[in-house]
């Protein structure tokens, strides 16, 4: 067997999208996918709790104003963990440019909306789902893209679409965006793991497949008790 493709999560909240990951890939060992090491941005977030219950190696990064240098710490987390990929999951800093240097193209993000709108500086959390309420989109949904120096702007690897219901509020909108993040995030994994797609030179993402997983992805979002 093939030697997994190892995973360095990067958090800042609560996990739920590293749960995702950890349930898919921890319980199956033939998935080909290890999750080496959890790098948390503070201390204190729910993230690192459900990093140890999975037996995961964490990491917290220094706190501003600490004296430790923030990028070489990054650096040497990344290091630890022998990442080939990495995942931004909830990870509010900006990747110093030296780190996305060394993991362009093996570095990427999720974000709660379909990127290129509702991205960018300040657009995370409830912020996103907030600007998409007030905007009257009828449309919202997940993005994977690839990081690059700027907040949500690297090349779209996948999106999956996400409807706005009348009457949804930032929470209600929010529990059915992240349902689906739940999917789309370790099946991107996967496929990074699969080398189904890569960043190509023109700097854009390149599939060998198609990503649609057709109607396997099928979302019944009248279920939205269960989120
Ligand atoms: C998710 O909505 C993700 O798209 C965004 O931050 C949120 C993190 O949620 N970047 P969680 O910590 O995975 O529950």
């Amino acid at each position: 067997m093939k030697d997994p493709v190892k995973v360095a999560v990067l958090v800042s909240g609560s996990g739920t999208n590293l749960q995702a990951l950890l349930d898919t890939f921890t319980r199956s060992p033939e998935s080909g996918v290890r999750v080496t090491r959890v790098i948390a941005s503070r201390p204190g977030i729910g993230s690192i709790e459900r990093a140890r219950a999975a037996s995961v190696p964490c990491g917290v990064l220094p706190d501003r104003g600490s004296g430790e240098d923030a990028e070489a710490a990054l650096h040497r987390e990344l290091e630890a963990a022998d990442a080939d990929l990495v995942v931004l999951a909830g990870f509010l800093k900006l990747i110093p440019e030296s780190v996305v240097r060394a993991y362009r193209g093996r570095m990427i993000n999720i974000h709660p909306a379909l990127l290129p709108s509702f991205g960018g500086p300040g657009m995370y959390g409830g912020h996103v789902h907030e600007a998409v309420v007030r905007s009257g989109a009828l449309v919202s949904g997940v993005t994977v893209h690839f990081v690059d120096e700027q907040y949500d702007r690297g090349a779209i690897i996948a999106q999956w679409p996400v409807p706005v219901r009348e009457g949804d509020d930032v929470d209600r909108l929010a529990a059915r965006v992240l349902r689906v993040e739940h999917r789309v995030l370790p099946a991107v994994v996967k496929a990074f793991a699969e080398g189904a797609f890569g960043l190509d030179e023109d700097g854009r993402c390149r599939w060998s497949r198609p990503w649609f997983p057709g109607e396997t992805f099928y979302i019944n979002d009248e279920s939205d008790e269960e989120a």
